[in-house]
């Protein structure tokens, strides 16, 4: 590309992206993320035969989950990137953690995403973890696409899964198909905007469902579907036409409204609608936001960041993979880049595109592709690659954690490998990492979101560094950042009820048991400023162990 034209280039870019889609994928646990997943992959052609996603059991091949630990318990810990073609267009899965316990890297994740789909089981409605995900999204304005899961199961109503949304969320919802019936009487779907009905048959597990199309006006049909069925349907969707909301594509991409679509991802009905749906209305790579303002996804020059650091994906190659947003220009191997927070050029040689575990060279990619670059130590989460004139991306916060803990090394002639596996780990962010203010009291206290992230922790410090480690569990719930630092937090003198420690970038946080503690303290002292997020922090190293 160094000799073609500029506007050439610019043009060449300029096509990549309108062809191009990014999304992570939110749910709670067992909404049947995976399940989507696979069914989404096989209308992209990426993988032959459904099931090859699938996480449970031995027999079956896992591509998004890959590390031991997930197959010993069959769930999803640590995002991948799935990368399709569909009808011309390229589109990035970011593959997210299912398991609540490690929503810190999904929080992640999201900052690399363009739009995300909110995936709700039609029984369960709307469920906690999929609530704290929405919260990430709004915090960035994400564009949410709902697709309501399990409609070959009884489930809620559907106005009242709707009503939901719009009250709890303050989303607007807006029906793109509308379901007739449900459970063992789902018959179909009728497009809202088309008014075309695709029936539902059963398909068997993992094929693709036959999808039988006619109008909704078309008499046929009622020889087709139960007249009570089908007016139920009709009258909901009028009454939705009478509710005089609009598909405004405006509203769908600042993250106020809500495209929604019935469907059941194991039987593959409502699938592909849904996938040309959001080929239609999703965001393509938007401007990025650096320090200095926003950064066009046109601008020539490749400009990105790291969003996930990944430590030996494969036993067998013992490597570390930093995962890269594509932001602007385009990216080609064996390009020399600068890393702003080093000011070092790097060459970039071996690019590469993840799924799962297979890994491919990647020769080019555009704004809102993801490639994995080998890391030797020089990355860390929010670092920014760039060309050309200086960019420097927002970081990524750290997430309010709720579990603390202690870690200890019993063995001390082992401490120059749990050094250095507890640094890796903390700059890849499989957790976070305080330190006592008594500088005498050296060893880490680990913060996660869950449990499961610390027994992740020792579980990778053991097998990967060789160092097992005990923990020993501080009762603290609550953690806060002092906004103003040391010297705001010196002014208040003496706090009770609370533990001051300091996190990686030598910033006092303090620790509560509970939230009736830090309320306390807000009451006490209104002026002092605490954040449940840390502020991000560009340009500076962290502290090591
Ligand atoms: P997750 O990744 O969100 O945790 O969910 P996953 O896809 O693993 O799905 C959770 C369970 O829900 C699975 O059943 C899956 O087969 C089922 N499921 C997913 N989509 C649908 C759907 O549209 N309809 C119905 N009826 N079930 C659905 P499981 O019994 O836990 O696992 P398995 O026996 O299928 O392996």
């Amino acid at each position: 590309m160094a000799n073609s034209p500029p506007d050439l280039q610019a043009a060449e870019i300029g096509e990549a992206v309108s062809r191009r889609r990014n999304f992570a994928i939110i749910s709670h646990p067992d909404a049947g993320k995976t399940t989507l997943t696979e069914k989404l992959l096989l209308y992209g052609g990426a993988i032959q035969q459904a099931g090859a996603v699938k996480a449970r059991g031995e027999q079956r091949r896992v591509t998004s989950d890959w590390m031991e630990i997930e197959k010993q318990r069959g769930i999803s810990i640590t995002s991948t990137v799935l990368q399709f073609d569909y009808q011309g267009n390229t589109i990035n899965l970011l593959d997210t953690p299912g398991h609540q316990d490690f929503s810190e890297d999904t929080y992640r994740t999201l900052a690399a995403a363009d739009n995300a789909v909110m995936l709700e089981d039609a029984a369960k409605g709307l469920e906690p973890q999929t609530r704290k995900l929405f919260e990430v999204c709004r915090m960035r304005q994400i564009p949410i696409f709902t697709f309501i899961n399990k409609m070959d199961r009884p489930g809620r109503e559907p106005l009242e899964l709707l009503d939901e949304i719009e009250k709890e969320l303050d989303l607007v919802p807006w029906a793109v198909n509308w379901p007739i019936g449900s459970g063992e009487n789902f018959r179909g779907v009728i497009d809202r905007r088309s008014r075309q009905v695709t029936l539902f048959e059963r398909a068997e597990r993992g094929r693709q469902a036959s999808e039988q199309q006619l109008s909704a006006d078309d008499p046929a049909l009622r020889e087709l579907v139960e007249h009570d069925l089908l007016d139920t349907a009709l009258e909901e969707l009028e009454l939705l036409e009478g509710a005089g909301a609009e598909l405004d594509l405006e509203l769908v991409h600042a993250g106020e409204l809500t495209p929604v679509f019935f469907g059941s991802a194991m039987t593959n009905f409502g699938v592909r609608p849904f996938l040309d749906a959001f080929l239609e209305l999703a965001q393509k790579p938007i401007a990025r936001q650096s320090i200095d303002g926003l950064i066009d996804p046109l601008r020539p020059e490749f400009s990105g960041f790291v969003f996930k650091l990944q430590a030996n994906m494969d036993t067998r190659h013992r490597d570390r993979v930093a995962f890269v947003r594509v932001c602007s220009g385009k990216f080609e191997k064996d390009m020399t880049v600068q890393h702003a927070r080093s000011g070092r050029a790097i060459r970039l040689s071996r690019p590469q595109k993840l799924f799962g575990q297979d890994r491919m060279v990647v020769d080019e990619a555009y704004p809102g592709d993801v490639i994995g670059l080998n890391n030797p130590g020089m990355f860390a989460i929010g670092d920014t690659l760039y060309i050309g004139q200086k960019v420097e991306y927002e970081g990524i916060p750290c997430f309010s954690p709720e579990i603390f803990a202690w870690l200890r090394n019993p063995n001390p002639s082992a401490f120059k490998n749990f050094r250095k596996g507890v640094n890796e780990l903390r700059e890849e962010g499989a957790v976070q990492i305080l330190y006592d203010t008594d500088q005498s009291k050296r060893d880490p206290i680990l913060a996660a979101v869950g449990q499961l992230q610390l027994e992740v922790v020792q579980h990778r410090l053991e097998n990967e560094y060789g160092v097992p480690t005990r923990l020993e569990p501080l009762g603290f719930a609550v953690a806060r950042w002092v906004s103003g630092g040391w010297s705001e937090l010196e002014k208040v003198g003496r706090i009770f009820n609370c533990k001051t420690v300091r996190d990686a970038w030598d910033r006092p946080v303090l620790l509560f048991k509970n939230n009736w503690n830090l309320n306390q303290l807000n009451e006490d002292h209104p002026d002092l400023e605490l954040a449940s997020v840390a502020p991000v922090v560009s340009g500076s190293e962290p502290i090591s162990l």
